[in-house]
């Protein structure tokens, strides 16, 4: 039980339960080092890791980031803008031309779903998925689990609902992935243009009426329109999807028990969620932001532990 079953982290979909407690508790002692006033420890001292980012972050490259470095990795930052992929590199040479510097690990944010699982199969280092296109997003769904078990316990038999655009999210995918492992019953909201008809088939639940899925659940997990990857229109405005999506104090009230408020970011305030909603106690939106450097030590170590016997 002390060793992941997977030698990289490509998706929740390759992890077991196992896999997910350990993980969990890894981050229960990392939480702990990083509250302290000296946050570092020198576990990964002679490991070297780069960030490969070929899509916008904040959250993740920063946490990826500061991860690495509390656990006293060297770390090199590479952002495709800035970079000869502009000149017409091919990933794989881009990739292999890194890993000539004599780097271990390759964390990469890719819109292209797979991407990561290409790199896994094609170049000799441990890859980590930060996020590809609309697929998987493993280390977001982690810190969002990790966040709920704090507020609400062991997730078995938890009600947690998952709102917005669930089509174009790798979040959502991955969470229900993470959620059904740990028994948790998943339910998602939105209109019907914006959720995947072969969810039903995973056993997930589906409800239009946010009002009725809110007074169904422990924990509501708002999601943010992705625009950048819809090429058509799925509602008629953003009007009316606030009107029957958003999430404002009035609907919050109207459920009359507490539910935890989580939005993985970047937040559309005032779109999917009233910045009231999401600045009030029953938001724990900057809690998952803090997990999640927790959450990323611990997957880079345990990683490192299995491949390189640290
Ligand atoms: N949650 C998340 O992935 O945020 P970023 O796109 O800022 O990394």
């Amino acid at each position: 039980m002390d060793n992941l079953s997977v030698d990289h982290l490509l998706g929740i979909k390759f992890l077991n339960k196992n896999d997910l407690e350990l993980i969990f508790e890894t981050a229960d002692n990392f939480k702990e080092v990083i509250n302290r006033p000296i946050k570092k420890v020198p576990s990964l001292r002679d490991i070297t890791i780069a960030n490969l980012f070929f899509e916008n972050s904040t959250r993740t490259k920063l946490s990826f980031e500061l991860a690495e470095k509390r656990l006293s990795a060297d770390v090199l930052n590479f952002s495709s803008t800035q970079s000869s992929v502009k000149k017409g590199e091919s990933l794989i040479d881009t990739v292999n031309n890194i890993l000539s510097m004599k780097v271990d690990m390759i964390v990469i944010r890719h819109s292209n779903p797979g991407a990561p699982h290409l790199l896994s199969k094609k170049v000799n280092a441990t890859i980590i998925n930060a996020g590809d296109g609309a697929h998987e997003h493993p280390t977001q769904a982690l810190l969002d689990c990790y966040s709920m078990r704090q507020e609400i316990g062991d997730l078995n038999n938890k009600n947690i609902l998952i709102v917005g655009d669930i089509i174009h999210s790798r979040v959502a995918l991955s969470n229900i992935f993470a959620l059904q492992l740990q028994g948790a019953n998943v339910k998602v909201c939105g209109p019907h243009t914006l959720i995947p008809k072969y969810l039903k088939d995973f056993g997930v639940k589906v409800e239009t009426d946010l009002d009725k899925a809110l007074k169904w659940c422990d924990v509501a997990n708002m999601l943010r329109l992705q625009n950048e990857r819809m090429s058509e229109s799925y509602f008629p405005s953003i009007r009316e999807y606030k009107k029957y999506y958003g999430l404002t104090m009035d609907r919050l009230q109207n459920v009359n028990k507490d539910i935890v408020i989580m939005h993985p970011g970047p937040i559309n305030r005032g779109v999917e969620i009233t910045s009231e909603v999401a600045d009030s106690n029953n938001s724990i939106i900057l809690d998952q932001v803090e997990n999640g450097v927790a959450i990323r030590m611990a997957v880079i170590y345990l990683l490192a532990k299995k491949n390189f016997d640290r």
